[in-house]
């Protein structure tokens, strides 16, 4: 649906939470002429962002985020702020991207408390608010609406209220922004009308949803569905093993099917999102009487693959546990990514030093720190006996197989252990090393 074309230069957005949805999506805006203030608590972040710093991976067409961020800071059109008055005075469009952390299956609701706390302190006559976050089914209408009208102003009669889901995939944030289809609701039609316009200064194809609650679901479920795609491929991924047969080329051949869409295996499943889909559904299912045995199942699964990548190593290695050294490589939650969030990797490398083996890894993506984080190759495989490569990273030498036999220890033969499906097993053997893979 095409909704009416608002004039960018008029569009003054206020985005809260400048991560890796709010940031991409503030200077999404900006590009097109919006003017945008991002606000964020995180002082650090702001301070950083000001100055044209930022970890992030994402590029506009060929052009990388930094370079964007510095156009869109130095002709005026964005800028970041601590200060969250200043935007809502500036400002009409007020969009949320604060996220709601599950920490050990329980939500942590403080983000969205305080964020629309701070829109109900400043929010006027005829604003907008646009809730663009993960939600809990049902929470948009039963938690953020109330405490935005706690500034005496009724949604839907004094200010627009609506909700749209953020589908991106980190690293092809801008192109999803502007492809992706965008699904929306609202509290009511005119509200719906109102974000639809501010979401087609940027969003191609927008689907409208006839309630919140609607999309809301769907934004969970199309998590909860990857979740349980990658469990089943990660059963059949140990079913081929022990067959004897590869099961990248399994999926290959399965996909030639024209309703068939397997995923692919992995060290697990992490990130913001997938991992932490299920909570999202599980209490109002609960309260329904719903089971979802699958999808529960499915999360089992994949929270076991960590310990199964641990055993592929310890049965492999040439030392005992307590002696051996295991370079890891690449420790983001997924391939070209600098999010290490819920990454499985950093559950595999507890589970390697629980079992007594040093590990030294690098990722020249991620910025956190870590004791066990090197800076680089040679520091991660020197004296190690196994190679773990969790994720793929532009400016790692997967195959620099010369320096792995160099450095490498030389007590027995050497191991790699391939969860990405990166080399080919005749090609390591050849090189020397023992080969084991997902
Ligand atoms: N990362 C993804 O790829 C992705 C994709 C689709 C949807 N989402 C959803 O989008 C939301 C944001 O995810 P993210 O990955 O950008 O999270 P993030 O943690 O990278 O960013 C959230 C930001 O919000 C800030 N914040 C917290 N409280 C605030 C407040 N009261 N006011 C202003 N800022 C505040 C934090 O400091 C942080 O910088 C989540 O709901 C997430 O589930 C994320």
């Amino acid at each position: 649906m095409t909704a009416k074309q608002l004039n960018p230069a008029e569009v003054k957005i206020a985005i809260f939470g400048l991560g890796f949805v709010g940031l991409p999506l503030a200077l999404s805006y900006a590009l097109r002429g919006c003017t945008v203030v991002g606000v964020d608590v995180d002082r650090n972040l702001i301070d950083q962002l000001n100055r044209g710093i930022t970890h992030h991976l994402e590029k506009y067409r060929e052009t990388p985020i930094q370079e964007v961020l510095a156009e869109q800071l130095d002709n005026g059109r964005f800028k970041a702020t601590a200060n969250p008055q200043e935007a809502l005075d500036q400002c009409n469009n007020f969009i949320m991207t604060v996220g709601i952390p599950v920490i050990d299956g329980r939500h942590d609701f403080s983000h969205i408390d305080s964020c629309a706390r701070t829109i109900a302190s400043g929010i006027k006559k005829s604003d907008l608010v646009l809730v663009r976050s993960t939600m809990v089914p049902g929470m948009t209408r039963s938690y953020v609406k109330p405490i935005l009208e706690e500034s005496g102003l009724r949604a839907g009669d004094d200010f627009y209220l609506a909700y749209s889901s953020e589908r991106i995939a980190e690293g092809k944030a801008f192109d999803e922004f502007e492809n992706m289809p965008a699904l929306i609701s609202g509290i009511n039609d005119s509200s719906r009308e109102k974000a639809a316009q501010l979401m087609g200064v940027v969003t191609k194809e927008l689907h409208m949803a006839s309630s919140m609650e609607v999309v809301e679901s769907a934004k969970v479920m199309e998590n909860i569905s990857r979740d349980v795609n990658i469990a089943m491929v990660n059963e059949f991924a140990r079913f081929c093993e022990g067959l004897g047969i590869d099961i990248f080329e399994v999926i290959k051949l399965a996909n030639t099917h024209k309703r068939v869409k397997l995923l692919t295996p992995g060290p697990g499943v992490g990130g913001y999102c997938i991992p932490n889909a299920l909570h999202y559904l599980t209490p109002k299912a609960d309260d329904l009487g719903v089971p979802l045995k699958l999808l529960r199942t499915a999360r089992r699964i994949n929270e076991d693959i960590p310990a199964f990548v641990v055993s592929l190593v310890s049965k492999n290695l040439p030392v005992p546990a307590k002696k051996a050294k295991v370079a890891v490589l690449g420790i983001a939650m997924k391939d070209y990514s600098s999010d290490d969030r819920l990454s499985p990797a950093l559950e595999i490398i507890k589970l390697l030093e629980m079992s007594g083996m040093k590990v030294a890894a690098f990722d020249p993506a991620v910025p956190s720190k870590y004791t066990y984080k090197v800076d680089s190759l040679e520091d991660a495989v020197s004296d190690a006996h196994a190679v773990l490569v969790l994720a793929k990273q532009n400016g790692i030498g997967y195959t620099n197989f010369k320096l792995f036999r160099n450095l490498m220890s030389k007590a027995g033969q050497p191991v790699i252990v391939d969860t990405k499906n990166l080399y080919s097993r005749t090609e390591v053997e050849e090189q020397g090393f023992v080969f084991a893979a997902i």
